[in-house]
């Protein structure tokens, strides 16, 4: 396959008479796509049930007459002002109660039936005009679920929508009781219409209640979605795609990914890394201007498994953003590298955000490849110098990686629901091991706790894993990988309660957890032969194997050949060993990267990224500041 370039345009933004050589300097640049009319409602609908289309009939006609393949989006993200005043409970309400008002975007409740019929309504619009237009090559449906924590919303209209998610899957009230264990503190409910949602308690509600609100808030989601989806699939045959962002967890991006045929992803590197990161002052300081070397390989592989193979990059940070508490430029090198890193790692389409930074409104802070004044921003070389590269490079391929790590919504839900320690978030361990993989040199791929099928792999990791599928143990079992699980896999049921068996549920594996303790980062255990237990550890029991200890004597892992249990959260030192062991015996090669040197294999190409703000040395080879290496066996391809 071989990558090509997009960017995000809004010809609503600009005097027509800028659109012909608008399109034309994109070609040049050496883009292929344009993303168009996410924001566009008002302009398209200004007064209910008029349409004023031709303004968007002559972009498409501007755009593809220069040869660009257009991707059009659906504007449900941003309904209009009359459409509050046709729908004034659709508004979404926080956990105070507080409406979330017009005046920015994504202010919508995804349980109001009126607004989903008018959104219904806009695409087959849509879907009637354009959805068998040739100039369209794809379609975007909303933008960014999640976006600005827009997913929970406690509103009237969830209320009643939860009642009824609760009676399909309880069918009597006594068995809701039942399965939350609504005897404790007299919470029994004689009716499903008395249960309200979980906010506004006098102390913490039931982690069951919260559980299924949050199961319940993520379905709302796949519902909206493929609402869009069946009114476009009777219309076109192009791809669906939406573009999911980094670290939202709030619905299962695996099953909204099910309907759609590609996954794409937001992938604002500087931003992230002071906004959505935890870390030490210096990793930060390290990478202010390049972004975490980890984050956006971690998303790449994500939304690669969210789109069962089919991914793109929809919008990618060309400069500094507006949004984060701090917005520094990126470093030279940086917007080709995070362009190179995500075709590594097998996007289809890299497209950048946006076009020419707005003059107005929210984002004016925010850079585009051109700046308001139509020159070119600092993003703009490096576009066309990736651009020329990937015709340079030719078709790279994507092969199945040697290890994978099970990604699983529900079991975010769950930690968060039931942290038992401030320190126990979901991303933030699944992230430290998958850092301690890519620091071994590894890579990786991300899969559902649903798959089955583990041909090919030597090492599966699944810290976490909230509930599991008893399959899935015997599965793994079964399976040539060594599977890797815990801290705190198998502990829950469905309902967030401890199962009635042994716990953890590890097929073949004699292993108890006595009792679980969580910890200030003040505190650490020291583990034998180097590296320490922070946040968390689990006083282990029973007949398996001990494979690591801490000083003290606990221990920290146990397993046989096929199955390891972790009863612990290691820090960076104690990941790397247990990496290394595991890698071991899986027969697998590992190394030890610099720090900020990241590798990617793509088929016989091997590529390295070296993230650093300077030069760094391995294998005995130097790798420049913010650049890009690919090798094809022997000779360098890229540099
Ligand atoms: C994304 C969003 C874009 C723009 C961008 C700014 O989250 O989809 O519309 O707001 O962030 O970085």
């Amino acid at each position: 396959m071989i990558s090509t370039l997009g960017v995000c345009y809004y010809p609503e933004h600009w005097d027509e008479a800028m659109w012909a050589s608008d399109a034309e300097r994109m070609v040049e640049t050496g883009i292929t796509w344009v993303r168009i009319g996410e924001f566009a409602w008002s302009r398209l609908e200004k007064v209910e049930g008029t349409f004023t289309f031709e303004w968007l009939d002559r972009a498409i006609a501007v755009l593809a007459d220069a040869g660009l393949k257009v991707v059009m989006c659906t504007p449900t993200t941003t309904p209009p002002r009359w459409m509050i005043e046709k729908h004034p409970n659709m508004l979404a309400v926080d956990a105070n109660g507080n409406p979330r008002k017009f005046g920015s975007r994504r202010h919508y409740c995804f349980s109001h039936q009126g607004y989903i019929q008018d959104c219904e309504r806009i695409t087959r619009v849509l879907a009637d005009r354009y959805g068998a237009d040739p100039r369209i090559h794809a379609w975007q449906i909303d933008n960014e679920y999640g976006c600005h924590d827009t997913i929970i919303s406690y509103s009237d209209v969830a209320r009643a929508a939860f009642q009824e998610w609760l009676t399909d899957r309880y069918g009597d009230v006594e068995a809701l009781n039942t399965a939350w264990g609504n005897v404790f503190w007299s919470m029994e409910y004689d009716r499903f219409d008395q249960i309200d949602l979980p906010n506004l308690t006098v102390t913490e509600p039931n982690p069951a209640h919260v559980m299924a609100f949050r199961r319940f808030s993520s379905d709302q989601v796949v519902k909206f979605n493929r609402v869009q989806v069946n009114v476009l699939r009777a219309a076109t045959d192009v791809p669906l795609i939406h573009n999911y962002m980094g670290r939202i967890l709030d619905f299962d991006h695996f099953e909204v990914g099910e309907d759609l045929d590609i996954a794409s992803w937001d992938s604002y590197p500087i931003g992230f890394l002071s906004d959505r990161l935890e870390g030490d002052d210096d990793h930060k300081a390290a990478f202010l201007q390049q972004g975490d070397p980890d984050m956006q390989a971690f998303h790449h592989d994500l939304y690669r498994a969210v789109g069962k193979g089919r991914w793109w990059v929809m919008e990618q940070q060309p400069g500094p953003v507006n949004w984060a508490p701090y917005n520094p430029a990126p470093l030279d090198g940086m917007v080709r590298l995070w362009s190179w890193e995500a075709i590594a790692h097998g996007a289809e389409v890299v497209s950048y955000f946006r076009w020419r930074q707005a003059p107005f409104a929210q984002e004016q802070m925010h850079a585009g490849l051109l700046r308001p004044d139509d020159t070119p921003a600092a993003g703009m070389e490096e576009a066309a110098q990736v651009a020329q590269e990937i015709a340079t490079l030719g078709p790279l391929v994507q092969v199945q990686a040697d290890v994978a790590l099970i990604f699983d919504y529900p079991s975010d839900w769950a930690w968060n629901t039931m942290p038992q320690g401030a320190d126990f978030d979901y991303f933030r361990l699944i992230f430290s091991a998958y850092r301690a993989l890519r620091r071994a040199g590894l890579s990786i791929d991300i899969i559902p706790s649903t798959q089955r099928n583990f041909d090919g792999y030597k090492l599966v990791f699944a810290p976490g894993l909230a509930n599991t599928d008893p399959t899935l143990m015997s599965d793994l079992r079964d399976s040539d990988a060594l599977a890797v699980l815990g801290p705190r896999t198998a502990t829950v049921t469905d309902e967030l309660s401890i199962p009635p068996q042994t716990q953890p549920v590890i097929t073949g594996l004699d292993v108890n957890i006595e009792l679980s303790e969580s910890f200030p980062p003040s505190h650490i255990r020291s583990v034998e032969g180097g590296g320490s237990v922070v946040h968390w550890m689990e006083k282990l029991s029973g007949s398996s194997p001990v494979l690591m200890k801490t000083e003290g004597g606990a221990t920290v892992l146990t397993g046989d050949d096929q199955m390891w249990y972790l009863g612990s959260w290691p820090d960076e030192t104690l990941w790397n060993r247990l990496v290394g062991m595991a890698a071991t015996q899986a027969g697998l090669h590992t190394t030890a990267l610099p720090d900020g040197l990241r590798l990617r294999t793509a088929g016989a190409v091997q590529f390295a990224f070296n993230y650093s703000a300077h030069s760094v040395s391995w294998n005995d080879q130097v790798f420049d500041a913010c650049s890009v290496t690919a090798w094809d066996r022997q000779d360098r391809i890229l540099k």
